[in-house]
């Protein structure tokens, strides 16, 4: 069961869940709009989020910004689409959707990424999870309604988001959500190390080692210190990661900064 947790005055986020790499999804609420920040992994994580919602009284979100393309973020896009709910993208991952959106979820289709390398075990292994099995209900990938440059300040009403495109050891198309107000800056994955552009063994059968073998792989250590430093230079105090509970900034910079000296 998911639980939305309050986070500061107009920040909220549902919980993630590790069973099928669910990720955490933010809230914002402005006077005038509110913000849903990442787009959710399925038809069924969204409206779990929006049942969140409204048991605690909180207006659905006007529109939501996308993180990066990558399926746990994306694939909730359609539903949100259907409830005309727009989604806010940078140009860098609009591309790649573009590009995806052409994915077939067929065994065949699946088991042909895999083998070319266009997909990756991880992924393929907890989409199957997430949707039970059922390859026929996984969504295609679709294109953003609003696509930004580099960034993007969004005028909730009385708190303000920025959409700032980061790129970071994750993936090159990340964009982070900082609400200066609040003091605050949603992550999602950009912390995270590179799952598809470094070789890693994952095996669903033991998540202990495939855990481990994610915190062995090694960063790019150009992109890790610019990111490190675009993050400086934000005021925030607190931060939420895509897949762990909300952290200090000064934890989040001294793993960083860990990671740079490793290399
Ligand atoms: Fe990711």
């Amino acid at each position: 069961m998911h639980q939305l947790i309050q986070l500061s005055e107009r920040i909220w986020h549902m919980d993630l869940d590790y069973a099928t790499d669910r990720p955490n999804l933010g809230y914002i609420q402005g006077d005038e709009l509110s913000l849903m920040f990442d787009c959710g992994a399925s038809p069924a994580h969204v409206s779990d989020f929006m049942e969140l919602l409204q048991e605690h009284g909180l207006p659905l979100p006007e529109m939501a910004a996308l993180s990066h393309w990558h399926w746990d973020h994306a694939l909730g896009m359609a539903a949100l689409k259907k409830q005309g709910i727009p989604v806010i993208a940078c140009r860098q991952t609009d591309a790649v959707l573009g590009q995806v959106s052409s994915w077939e979820w067929t065994e065949e289709a699946m088991r042909e990424r895999l083998r070319t390398g266009e997909e990756i075990l991880f992924c393929d292994d907890f989409i199957r999870k997430e949707y039970q099995g059922d390859l026929s209900a996984i969504p295609r990938f679709c294109r953003a309604d609003v696509v930004f440059e580099e960034e993007k300040t969004l005028d909730l009403g009385g708190v303000t988001a920025q959409l700032i495109h980061v790129g970071g050891p994750h993936s090159e198309d990340s964009v982070v959500c900082y609400v200066p107000e609040e003091r605050f800056v949603f992550l999602a994955d950009s912390a995270g190390k590179d799952l598809y552009g470094t070789p890693w063994d994952y095996d669903p059968k033991d998540p202990a080692a495939s855990d481990l073998a994610m915190e062995r792989m090694s960063d790019d250590p150009i992109r890790l210190r610019e990111y490190r430093e675009a993050l400086e230079r934000l005021g925030f105090e607190r931060c939420l990661k895509g897949h762990a509970p909300c952290s200090s900034r000064s934890e989040l910079i001294k793993e960083l900064q860990e990671r740079e000296a490793r290399l």
